[in-house]
């Protein structure tokens, strides 16, 4: 173990004490833990070695390339749960490895969809939600049926600007991918496409729900606001997480 410590520490890991003992939970196997350090030690994000994210208490498997969970997206999905009702049908869009989808269905039993653009994505969604899985552009790969009658769309869209994509810590500007990441100039082009088609999916009285930075919030609200929704945002210090939350009549 304390190996495992002193080698993650002096590759500059802050967690190291944490990280090795997940990494030798991981494997009982010496040259396994070696090529599972090194790949650490060379930079990789943890959920990739490990092969999972942690995200509500689940494991959600997480593949090389693909969005890793971030602890601060549980607020959106608790704020998701507070107005999902059983049996809703809930649509997680932009799903990643749906972590979100998978979490509010195990918080509450619901009918539940995800779609990505990212084959990656799709391909690791797959292995993580009790629902079906669609790949496309945002809404063009959901079925038809399902217009208008989404009660709680999730959508944990890219919002980085451009800009500041090289701002990033390494991990994600490394090793995530750029379609992941990169929300236009502002960072709200895939949000705005999202409010723009939004209404059109959700049923009477449904929910769409945004993470978005602190400064992003306002704009956010107008975007939905001028596509005819009611717009909220909730935000939490404790998670440093701001979301946005759009309602249909
Ligand atoms: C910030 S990640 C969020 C992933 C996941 N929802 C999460 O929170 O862990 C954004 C995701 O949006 C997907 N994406 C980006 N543009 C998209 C588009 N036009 N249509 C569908 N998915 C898209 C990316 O592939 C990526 O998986």
């Amino acid at each position: 173990m304390s190996d495992v410590v002193t080698t993650l520490r002096n590759a500059g890991c802050v967690f190291a004490e944490d990280e090795a003992a997940l990494l030798l939970a991981a494997t009982t196997d010496l040259t396994e833990l070696a090529a599972l350090v090194a790949r650490r030690v060379a930079g990789e994000p943890l959920e990739y070695v490990l092969g999972w994210a942690e995200f509500r208490g689940l494991r959600i498997a997480v593949e090389p390339g693909v969005f890793v969970p971030r602890r601060r997206t549980e607020f959106l999905v608790r704020q998701a749960i507070r107005v999902t009702a059983p049996r809703a049908v809930v649509v997680d869009l932009c799903c990643g490895s749906g972590a979100l989808g998978t979490a509010l269905a195990a918080a509450v039993p619901v009918d539940l969809y995800a779609a990505d653009v990212d084959p990656a994505a799709v391909r690791c969604a797959r292995r993580n939600v009790p629902g079906e899985v669609f790949e496309g552009d945002l809404f063009a790969p959901l079925p038809h049926r399902l217009r208008g009658r989404v009660n709680i769309l999730l959508a944990n869209v890219p919002y980085v600007p451009r800009e500041a994509i090289a701002t990033l810590p390494p991990e994600a500007r490394l090793h995530e991918p750029p379609v992941a990441l990169d929300g236009g100039a502002d960072g709200l082009d895939v949000l705005r496409r999202v409010a723009q088609e939004a209404p059109r999916w959700l049923a009477a009285g449904g929910h769409v729900f945004v993470e978005t930075s602190d400064r992003q919030a306002e704009t956010a609200m107008a975007t939905f606001s001028a596509a005819g929704l009611t717009a909220q945002v909730h935000t939490s210090e404790d998670d440093a997480a701001t979301v946005v939350q759009g309602t249909s009549a």
